[in-house]
């Protein structure tokens, strides 16, 4: 559906800048790469789209998953995280996430992160689908924040790694098979960053939704930018709802985190009835999807568009300290965590698909790594297991920075070789488009069409529509909005596609007119663009 560029340019008439290591994006991913670099590298550049904190990351709330609990043990977090999969996780890449996983987290510790303990322990919560308590979380409810601020401090202070804010990822540049560097845009203006090495870390896009927990950044700008330079994109049918999610007129869709549950919180329906333990024995805490599956089927049987979460049962002043950022947001609202009845629904949350990445977050291009929520390891499958994502950033991010290291070589090789030639042409100019409009719309025509619960008259409708607005690509228009209003279309269609092409159900992607999960289907769905 997309042109190879996402705009018209001559690279003669670019600045241009050369650096060792660019890294895009400043989430846990990308500021972990950064750091990593940083210990190899001697000039790195790491380039985000508004500010270093303007991440999904600093929103986490539940925790970071990791088996470093007494009764706990890597295989018994492998298993849990294929069973929440439904099939589809990659074992080795499973393997490789719960076995480097606790060392991450002793790093994380011993750079300042302050993991939440009770008698100088470790405080572990559980989660859907953990079959043990292995979620460590830090300042209650505020995990994401607390490793945004040490990792922006890490980096940030690094002499060696230059922060570019507000450079917004247009392009990836190729030659043939090799990567190298990115097309950005600042300040009105285009320019050219070559490097040898690139890390994609830019997050996903949730924003294709009207009712998401991601912030406006997560318009997909990676996700497309690979899949328009020909790289191979996964699983993007796989779109993860978080079951609660604040539904109150008025107020933006909040997570209330699952560890609300795993302390002990109670779903109940528009009655008053508590109804987990009909869609499955493990109640409140089963895997992600099924909670937010049975909250649907629910919310369809009393014919609202919500259910309660309720917390009656706990101890009032313990509540309000052991979730103190969603207590605090819940009361700007006027209701009270431990008291009230908290009205919430399913909302978009995680990608589960993106780049298709190896176990060394290596891309199909020489030179370009993918990391964090824009990559596709193979460790989520079909349904990610809650807090595995901040984990899995981690974990691969390291890994594509020792790939890299251990390849510099071989990478400098092809990055000389690489003939750095590109134009962007033959898009017209842009007549006066409200591309915010436009965004609105799209994001409205998803929720309505490619949401929990899809079907093949929905997908088909959703295509059409989406093959309408794809006049749009057809634009010169270098905004901020007009790009990621094309990003936007790009994972959109990408998603409703895989969606319809996929004609069963499992993990996170329900078809109501394929309701089985067929065994045929226990594989992949890759996208690539054919580049000339
Ligand atoms: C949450 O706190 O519920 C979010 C955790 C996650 O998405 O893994």
């Amino acid at each position: 559906m997309s042109n190879r560029y996402l705009v018209n340019f001559n690279l003669s008439e670019l600045e241009m800048v050369e650096t060792e290591f660019l890294i895009i994006g400043s989430g846990i991913a990308g500021l972990w790469a950064a750091h990593k670099a940083g210990r190899h590298w001697r000039d790195i550049i790491l380039i985000t789209k508004r500010g270093i904190e303007d991440t999904t990351t600093v929103h986490a709330q539940g925790g970071i998953a990791a088996a470093v609990g007494p009764d706990d043990d890597p295989f018994c977090h492998y298993r849990d995280t294929l069973e929440a999969g439904a099939g589809l996780c990659d074992p080795v890449a499973v393997e490789i996430l719960v076995t480097e996983g606790r060392e991450r987290i002793e790093e994380l510790a011993r750079l300042g992160v302050n993991f939440d303990k009770v008698d100088s322990q470790w405080h572990l919560t559980s989660e859907g689908g953990h079959s043990r308590k292995r979620v460590l979380h830090a300042g209650g409810d505020a995990t994401g924040q607390e490793i945004q601020r040490v990792l922006t401090k890490v980096v940030g202070s690094h002499p060696h790694i230059q922060v570019l804010e507000d450079h917004f990822l247009v392009d990836i540049l190729v030659d043939r098979d090799v990567c190298w560097g990115a097309l950005v845009h600042h300040a009105g203006k285009l320019k050219v960053i070559k490097a040898p090495v690139t890390v994609l870390a830019t997050g996903g896009g949730g924003q294709v939704y009207l009712s998401t927990t991601t912030p406006e950044i997560a318009t997909g700008d990676g996700i497309a930018a690979a899949y328009r330079a020909g790289v191979e994109v996964m699983d993007m049918e796989f779109v993860q709802f978080h079951p609660t999610v604040l539904a109150l007129k008025g107020a933006p869709p909040f997570n209330i985190s699952e560890a609300v549950r795993g302390e002990g919180a109670w779903l109940v329906n528009s009655k008053g009835e508590r109804f987990m333990s009909a869609y499955h024995p493990l109640g409140e805490l089963a895997p992600r999807d099924v909670v937010a599956r049975s909250i649907y089927q629910e919310m369809q049987k009393t014919g609202s568009d919500k259910v309660f979460l309720t917390l009656r049962h706990l101890e009032e002043e313990w509540v309000h300290r052991r979730f103190p950022t969603i207590s605090r947001r819940l009361k700007f609202y006027g209701l009270d965590l431990a008291r009230d009845l908290i009205p919430v629904a399913p909302a978009v949350h995680y990608f589960m698909g993106g780049v298709k990445t190896g176990y060394w977050g290596e891309t199909s291009l020489k030179g370009l790594y993918a990391c964090g929520e824009v990559a596709c390891t193979g460790v989520h499958g079909a349904n990610r297991l809650a807090s595995n994502s901040l984990l899995e950033g981690l974990v691969f991010s390291s890994r594509a920075v020792e790939h890299a290291w251990q390849n510099r070589a071989l990478l400098e090789q092809a990055f000389i070789r690489a003939e750095k030639k590109a134009k962007g042409e033959g898009l017209l100019p842009s007549p006066s488009v409200d591309w915010e409009g436009l965004r609105g719309e799209l994001r409205a025509l998803m929720q309505a069409h490619v949401s929990l619960c899809r079907c093949r008259e929905g997908l088909e409708l959703a295509l059409g529509e989406l093959e309408k607005y794809s006049q749009k690509l057809l634009y010169h228009s270098p905004a901020v909005e007009a790009m990621e209003f094309k990003n936007m279309l790009q994972v959109a269609w990408l998603i409703a596609e895989g969606a319809l092409i996929r004609t069963e159900s499992r993990g996170a992607h329900w078809r109501s007119d394929y309701p089985q999960t067929e065994e045929r289907w226990q594989r992949h769905l890759i996208f690539k663009r054919q580049v000339q």
